[in-house]
């Protein structure tokens, strides 16, 4: 089984006045685990109704494996779906539901019920394959899903946010079964989330959307190191933000005057002295003032509190006016209360000026 490569062509869909998605150019390359990242709303399943051939874009084309399938239905599609609301038959058991689209495919019944199985042992589900899926658990009855969608054998495998629903143990342990099943494969799989863990685990390059509009396309490295606007730099990942103008720009260095003091960092894309810009530093980049080498970037601050996450821990501090977060190993113990120096390396900070109307 090999991937097709996906591509869009100035697709754009339209639902009446809103405009779902803004014309997109897309490509997505054979046997790619490509992910979509957005928050809700932001046009993702409408991106990928579009691919499976549920939707007709308002305008472009879409094209699989080379060839146009603009005005191709879903069944003539090498593309597999699994919805965000998953629907299983519940008059079948579970290796049925599983087997489903093989009986079609003139498959006998005995190799239908071994595929079915060796699938259902695939995402841990091998002793419930006589049960109705009425008799499974939410998080369950998505794995049979995975499992039916994967029995067709697609080249393209679609999936719609398919282990929301399910615990974070299992979700960890089913990131993993579903790359190494890509791996394995060579299936191209379109994945769309709005948890950014999981698109950041599991894919080899990831789409950021918002409001209808792909903002970047990078490699989970890439997207977290150059994060190329704002919203990027805040959807992937945390960031202690300040505002303020830009005073000086050097060499690619953006020093800003704000209410926390005068603080620099590295200047992403265009700006002038005087314009409005935000001033951002993640929680691993924020070190205690006496643990980093000088550095013009210190602030002033007062510890507010720990949140414990097991291996590492958030401490938080009260700045003027703001909260700003290290994240850093689990050091088993509460920090005293009281003032703190904060400090962080300019190349550690980005700048995103506000787009000049
Ligand atoms: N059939 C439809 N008719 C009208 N508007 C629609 C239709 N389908 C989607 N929309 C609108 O298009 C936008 C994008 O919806 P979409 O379902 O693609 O979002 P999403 O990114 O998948 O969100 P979520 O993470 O909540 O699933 C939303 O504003 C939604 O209300
Ligand atoms: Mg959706």
């Amino acid at each position: 089984m090999r991937g097709h490569e996906i591509r869009l062509e100035q697709v754009c869909v339209r639902f009446g006045a809103v405009t779902a998605v803004e014309p997109t150019d897309l490509t997505i390359e054979a046997g790619e685990f490509f992910s979509i990242l957005g928050p809700s709303g932001c046009g993702k399943t409408t991106l990928l109704r579009v691919v499976s051939g549920f939707l007709s874009p308002s305008e472009g084309r879409v094209l699989i494996g080379g060839r146009d399938l603009t005005a191709t239905g879903p069944a003539e599609r090498p593309t597999a779906m699994i919805f965000q609301s998953l629907a299983l038959f519940p008059q079948m058991t579970v290796w049925e539901n599983v087997a489903f689209g093989l009986e079609a495919r003139g498959v006998d019944k005995a190799t239908r019920k071994r595929r079915a199985e060796e699938l259902l042992a695939l995402v841990a589900l091998a002793e419930h394959a006589g049960k109705r899926p009425s008799e499974l658990s939410g998080g369950q009855r998505q794995r049979v899903a995975i499992a039916r969608a994967l029995a067709v054998e697609p080249a393209v495998l679609l999936l719609d946010e398919p282990l929301s629903a399910l615990d974070l143990k299992l979700r960890q342990h089913m990131r993993a079964e579903l790359k190494a099943i890509q791996r394995r494969t060579g299936v191209t799989f379109i994945y769309i989330t709005h948890d950014q863990g999981e698109a950041l685990a599991m894919s080899d390059r990831i789409a950021v959307m918002s409001k209808g509009r792909i903002e970047q396309v990078a490699t989970p490295d890439g997207l977290y190191a150059t994060p190329a606007t704002p919203f990027v730099a805040t959807f992937v990942g945390e960031q202690n933000v300040a505002e303020g103008t830009i005073a000086a720009i050097d060499s690619g260095i953006a020093t800003l005057d704000t209410p926390l003091g005068r603080l620099s960092g590295r200047l992403i894309g265009k700006a002038a002295a005087g314009a409005r810009a935000r001033l951002m530093v993640r929680p691993e980049r924020l070190h205690h003032a006496a643990h980093v080498a000088p550095t013009p970037n210190t602030l002033s601050a007062a510890f507010a509190r720990r949140d414990l996450e097991g291996p590492v821990e958030m401490l938080v501090f009260d700045l003027d006016g703001a909260q700003w977060s290290i994240h850093r190993q689990n050091h088993g113990e509460t920090p005293r209360t009281g003032p703190v120096e904060l400090a962080f390396a300019t190349e550690d900070a980005m700048v995103f000026a506000e787009a000049t109307p």
